[in-house]
């Protein structure tokens, strides 16, 4: 098997709603022949004509020429019986998410097409390895995982089971690059690559939002404030709790119930209630408004302080020397640098700004011996003015409760105020997305450029976990999550053994 036998071969699609659809447009789009099946009567042809109404609309607005338009259609044919398809040789169903329809599609297909014909599945959730179990030939089936909307997405996860043979997987690879995306080679593992190490993204907020750390249009502000196009509440809303949730509970279950993987109560709750995000109405939201504004907060300039410190060795330090400098108001001009103290931020007279690893502020406080403690969110992106998570020390005196925010503003933040919660909103999340991208590295699921690819692509991150990596450390990372593990006590926490033994080999390098 190879990829110039699928190069220009016939297309079978199994499934013609919105993925299968889709699909099927991207197949004619390469210039396959394509046909295409569903089990619901008209459900292809129904498919075929929505396609020609979004083209006229394409040719209309001129981004699609007319012939274009005519020969990708003519490329696709409904059928109303399997039989018409054994010239196929990629047969690729998007059927309802299930494992015994799907197998059962796969067995009935082995009688109709022939032994060689490639067979794909775009299943999101069911184990390659499973759906493969009982086929004459289960070496030739992959998974074929694209995303939502097929012709705009670029990722393809080709995934792996047991049986699946290497040139199978690579044949598909191939052929997907063919057909314009970007593949990505992943193990048939819970939630392949994208759906899993994404988990985080939405479970941290959730856990902020049970503890009552912060309202979710902050949590949403600090997370854009870091690059990504959608906050966790308004992302959460727009995908459909219901949906959200049964794919977290799928992880949960699919991981012997891992509590790294544990569905959350709020989320529950919302679905229980109905408020299933944007498609009902309300979730962390009301619609068509969405959330609230924060209010905009004007900081007056901080006092001029007697003696200012930056402290720390690591690249967000340089950047607040760099900022501290530019502002000779701040007194920076005759700011020091105290490298090797052990934590990153700015010692402002007796006042201290430091950058979460971890510890809450209290700790700090205590830590360090000082009353006037704030800490402050990993900044991720250099945006002036994004939102930035900060938090107080219980003890800190009222004038720090205002000098520490009228900092971070004259940094170049928005500062939003949280509860003395340990990592913050963006370190947090940041730190459990490089975790989870790490252990499926470590378990061979994909590698890490596969995994930036992955994220980037199949999800819009604004980096991959491991390019967050670099601009961090493996120790940091696992320091921020030892201070989670030690605050919280489960095994949600736990560093990665890939992260540890990154850690492990910067030691050594630095020997
Ligand atoms: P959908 O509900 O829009 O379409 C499924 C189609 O399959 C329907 O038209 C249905 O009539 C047909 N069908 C059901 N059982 C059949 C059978 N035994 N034989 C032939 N046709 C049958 O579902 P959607 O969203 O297109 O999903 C399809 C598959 O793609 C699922 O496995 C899903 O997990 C996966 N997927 C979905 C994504 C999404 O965002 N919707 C993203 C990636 C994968």
């Amino acid at each position: 098997m190879n990829v110039q036998t699928l190069k220009e071969a016939p297309v079978l699609v199994i499934g013609a709603g919105i993925m299968g659809a889709g699909i099927a447009q991207v197949a004619a789009q390469a210039g396959h022949r394509v046909r295409l099946f569903d089990a619901r009567e008209g459900a292809a042809a129904q498919a075929k004509a929505k396609l020609a109404q979004l083209f006229d609309g394409l040719v209309t607005k001129g981004k699609l020429s007319a012939d274009a338009a005519q020969t990708i259609l003519a490329l696709i044919e409904p059928i109303t019986a399997l039989d018409a398809a054994r010239d196929s040789q990629l047969a690729l169903e998007a059927i309802v998410e299930d494992l015994e329809a799907k197998r059962a599609l796969f067995r009935q297909l082995e009688a109709v097409v022939a032994a060689d014909c490639v067979l794909a599945t775009n299943t999101s959730s069911i184990s390659v390895t499973a759906i493969a179990n009982g086929l004459a030939h289960p070496g030739r089936l992959v998974g074929m995982h694209f995303f939502n909307p097929v012709p705009l997405m670029k990722l393809v996860e080709v995934v792996s089971g047991l049986h699946t043979e290497p040139t199978v997987a690579e044949a598909i690879y191939e052929l997907s690059k063919l057909w314009g995306k970007q593949p990505v080679h992943a193990r048939s593992t819970p939630g392949f690559i994208v759906n899993r190490i994404a988990r985080p993204y939405y479970a941290e907020a959730l856990a902020l939002l049970q503890e009552q750390a912060a309202r979710p249009e902050v949590l949403d502000a600090c997370l854009r404030g870091a690059g990504f196009r959608m906050g966790p509440c308004e992302l959460m809303d727009l995908i459909g709790h219901d949906t959200n949730f049964a794919v977290t509970q799928s992880v949960y279950a699919a991981n012997f119930y891992d509590k790294r993987y544990v569905p959350s109560l709020v989320q529950r709750e919302l679905v229980d209630g109905g408020l299933l995000g944007r498609k009902s109405g309300r979730g962390f939201y009301r619609y068509p408004d969405g959330a609230p504004a924060l209010p905009a907060t004007v900081h007056d300039a901080p006092a001029a302080p007697r003696a200012i410190a930056v402290h720390g060795d690591d690249t967000v330090a340089d950047r607040l020397a760099a900022a501290v400098e530019q502002r000779p108001q701040l007194g920076g001009r005759n700011a020091t640098r105290e490298r090797a103290s052990g934590w990153t931020g700015l010692a402002i007279d007796a006042a201290r700004l430091v950058l979460t690893d971890g510890r809450c502020a209290h700790e700090l406080a205590a830590a360090l011996g000082v009353r006037d403690v704030a800490v402050f969110d990993r900044p991720l992106t250099a945006t002036n003015g994004a939102a930035l998570a900060y938090a107080l020390a219980d003890g800190a005196r009222e004038a720090w409760r205002t000098q520490a925010p009228a900092w971070l503003a004259a940094l170049g933040f928005a500062p939003q105020r949280v509860a003395d919660t340990p990592g913050l909103i963006v370190a947090r999340t940041v730190a459990m997305l490089i975790n989870e991208a790490a252990d499926a590295v470590q378990q061979g699921v994909c590698t890490t450029d596969g995994a930036d690819a992955a994220m980037k692509l199949g999800v819009n991150y604004p980096a991959g976990p491991f390019e967050w990596l670099a601009q961090w450390s493996a120790g940091g990372v696992i320091a921020l999550l030892d201070a989670l593990d030690e605050h919280y006590r489960g095994e949600r926490y736990r560093a990665s053994p890939w992260l540890v033994r990154a850690r492990a080999s910067v030691r050594i390098g630095e020997r």
